[in-house]
């Protein structure tokens, strides 16, 4: 058998989704920079990533008022919600759960026909948000703020966080985030969802299964991990060429660089770097825009290392006005939409995925009764 470990470089399934092209992405055949570039709304791009196609007018609104009619929790979301505060729970494991309740009290939880599913992806899509915005400000004993109808997904989602309606220059700085973190091929919680898909398991498991996934530190969970590293460099007393040699002699991971399929360059860092810049300037914070440019400037020069799309999107949302601790679940509000289309897709190609792996464990065992087992030097036999 022929190993590939960590399945890298293997191409288990085809996709309309998006794909990574000579160092571009692309959502459905449009380069991200295009979109980027236009303004396209981060409501677009959902539509783009479940129909494989722009939406037209009329369909837009269709889409973007089924989204807002779905943004509401329940009483007992809510009440779930707060009970999770007293506990000592990372933020993306309360996601998890809430996504997983939201199953319990969905009626059609079991279903898995195209309908449902297109139902539950919109309901989904509409209420992550409004399930970190609440959690957000429920654990410093705030109240939930009412999702709007009149205002966009990334305009609600901030006026939902902070009570505020954000001045627009943000508003479109989150939506531009949450386009850039829409999709991106077969990444690790994109193939856990699929994974978990393609056994015909229903909706709320897969997502589910997918924020596992996407909280690790290898994968969505490195980008909080970004801004503790500045924080730590910021305060200390290293400078940041000493920082790094250490971290880098003692073989820890920088986060934020590195990538499984970008060797040069991330396409999204380039926008992410530009938004960081503008917010950090705006925001009176640009020491962490400065200091994210030393440390990219560094790895580059001396391991080669390339920022990956964790790197600036932490400091675009801290000058956002983001605790830390949520940014993985940004990650989450913008990535869900990917996993949405993928799970579709991934039902219709109706093919279980499983691959194999090579036993390297004893071989030959003979199976003792347990009070049969004779210890020999403390060793059991
Ligand atoms: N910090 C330090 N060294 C790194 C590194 C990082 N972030 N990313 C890669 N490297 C080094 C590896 O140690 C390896 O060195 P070696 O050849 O001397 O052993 C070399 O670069 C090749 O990297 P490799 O581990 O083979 O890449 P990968 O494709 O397996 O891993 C990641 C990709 C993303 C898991 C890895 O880059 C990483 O852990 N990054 C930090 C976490 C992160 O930012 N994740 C978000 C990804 S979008």
């Amino acid at each position: 058998m022929k190993i590939y470990k960590g399945l890298a470089g293997v191409v288990v399934s085809e996709t309309q989704i998006s794909s990574i092209v000579d160092n571009q992405l692309l959502f459905a055949g449009y380069n991200i920079d295009e979109l980027v570039t236009k303004g396209v709304s981060f409501e677009e791009v959902v539509y783009l990533l479940w129909h494989l196609k722009m939406p037209m007018e009329e369909e837009f609104q269709i889409f973007t008022t089924q989204l807002k009619e779905n943004c509401e929790l329940s009483d007992t979301i809510i009440t779930c919600l707060k009970i999770q505060t007293r506990q000592n729970l990372h933020p993306m494991s309360v996601l998890r759960s809430t996504i997983s309740l939201l199953g319990v009290f969905d009626p059609k939880a079991e279903e898995i026909d195209s309908e449902t599913i297109y139902e539950q992806s919109l309901s989904l899509q509409a209420k992550i948000p409004t399930i970190i915005a609440a959690y957000s400000r429920l654990r410093v004993g705030l109240d939930p703020i009412s999702p709007r109808m009149d205002i966009s997904f990334s305009a609600n989602f901030l006026y939902m966080l902070t009570g505020e309606e954000a001045s627009p220059m943000m508003v479109a700085a989150m939506n531009e985030s949450l386009v850039l973190h829409a999709d991106h091929d077969l990444n690790a919680s994109t193939f856990t969802a699929r994974v978990c898909a393609s056994t015909l398991s229903d909706i709320y498991s897969c997502i589910t299964a997918a924020i596992g996934s996407l909280k690790g530190p290898l994968h969505g969970g490195a980008n909080e991990r970004v801004f503790d590293m500045l924080v730590e460099i910021e305060n200390g007393e290293l400078s940041v060429a000493e920082y790094l040699d250490q971290k880098l002699d003692r073989r820890e991971k920088v986060m934020g660089f590195g990538h499984r399929v970008y060797k040069t360059e991330d396409p999204r860092k380039k926008h992410l770097k530009a938004l960081a810049k503008k917010l950090a300037t705006i925001t009176g914070k640009e020491q962490w825009y400065i200091l994210s440019c030393e440390v990219e400037e560094y790895l580059k020069t001396t391991k080669g290392l390339i920022p990956n799309v964790d790197f600036y999107s932490a400091t675009v949302y801290h000058c956002l006005g983001i605790n830390r601790d949520l940014f993985t679940l940004i990650f989450a509000m913008s990535r869900v939409s990917g996993w949405l289309g993928h799970i579709s897709e991934q039902k219709n190609e109706d093919c279980l995925i499983r691959p194999r792996s090579q036993y390297v464990g004893p071989k030959n065992q003979v199976y003792q009764p347990i009070n049969n087992q004779v210890v020999v030097g403390g060793v059991d036999i």
